[in-house]
């Protein structure tokens, strides 16, 4: 039997980034993974991929901001085995001042990386509640704890999803779900990626970066997807209602 072998293991976002890393990861140690994307066509390529390498997973589409698309895919899951891993990997930025932020922009980032997390736990908690347990890992992110110039709506959003996690934590913590945070700084893949190759030279603004993490270096997602099974796994078992930084110690430091 391997770790997860009698699990579904539902990965919001995990078409590509992040996601993707941690369903090919959860699928490799046995869980069967539902990637759940709003990409269509990429969360089916990574299903694929994981099939390909003889391991178990399906794609489904789903906004995870939407209740019906949420609810579905979450009934689909449970179609497929006990649900016993919620990943949600979900998100979206936005890079603009305070002043400069568009009411849409505001609701758009608001919409994904809060009320998504809070329909899709809402719709899986139940599930996991009566198959004995389960566990939430939320990915939150250095700006839920500290904030950057330029970031408010995520900053706002992972802030946020914080406490809405502490508060699932509590509320199901009989109930043997577990409700975690892991808040990564930026990471080799995803989001980071994406936001650095915009800059006029991503090599020095990721060298930039860097330069200011503690330990030299940003993260890998092979850190993110080890910090992923961890909370996913027996071995976090009295580990609930918490956030866990996976920063090499960025948000533990005054910088002067
Ligand atoms: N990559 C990093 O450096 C980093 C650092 C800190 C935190 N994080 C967090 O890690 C998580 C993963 O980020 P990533 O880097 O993989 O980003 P990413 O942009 O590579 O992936 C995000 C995924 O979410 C999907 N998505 C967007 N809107 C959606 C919606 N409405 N419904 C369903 N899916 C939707 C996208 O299609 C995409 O596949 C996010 O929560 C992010 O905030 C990432």
């Amino acid at each position: 039997m391997t770790r997860f072998g009698d699990q579904v293991a539902i990965v919001t976002g995990g078409a590509s980034g992040l996601g993707e890393v941690i369903a090919h990861r959860l699928a490799a140690e046995g869980a069967t993974v539902v990637v759940a994307d709003i990409e269509a066509p990429g969360a089916q390529s990574v299903a694929d991929a994981i099939v390909a390498r003889g391991h178990n997973a399906i794609a489904v589409p789903c906004d995870v901001t939407r209740r019906d698309q949420v609810e579905a895919m979450v009934d689909e899951a449970a179609r497929v085995g006990r649900i016993g891993v919620l990943v949600l990997s979900a998100a979206v930025e936005s890079v603009t001042p305070v002043i400069d932020l568009s009411d849409h922009d505001w609701q758009r980032v608001l919409d994904v990386d809060l009320k998504g997390p809070f329909l899709c736990m809402r719709a899986a908690i139940p599930h996991m509640v009566a198959g004995g347990g389960g566990s939430v890992i939320a990915m939150g992110s250095t700006l839920g704890l500290i904030v950057a110039p330029g970031h408010p709506a995520y900053c706002a959003a992972k802030g946020a999803l914080v406490n809405l996690c502490k508060q699932a934590a509590i509320e199901h913590a009989s109930d043997k779900v577990r409700v975690n945070v892991l808040a990564p700084s930026a990471t080799d893949t995803g989001l980071f990626m994406k936001f650095s190759a915009m800059a006029p030279d991503p090599e020095a603004l990721r060298a930039q970066i860097a330069a200011t993490n503690p330990m030299g270096r940003i993260g890998t997602g092979d850190e993110v997807c080890d910090a992923v099974v961890f909370l996913a796994s027996e071995h976090s078992r009295y580990i609930s209602g918490a956030i866990v930084p996976l920063d090499g110690g960025l948000a533990a430091r005054r910088t002067v």
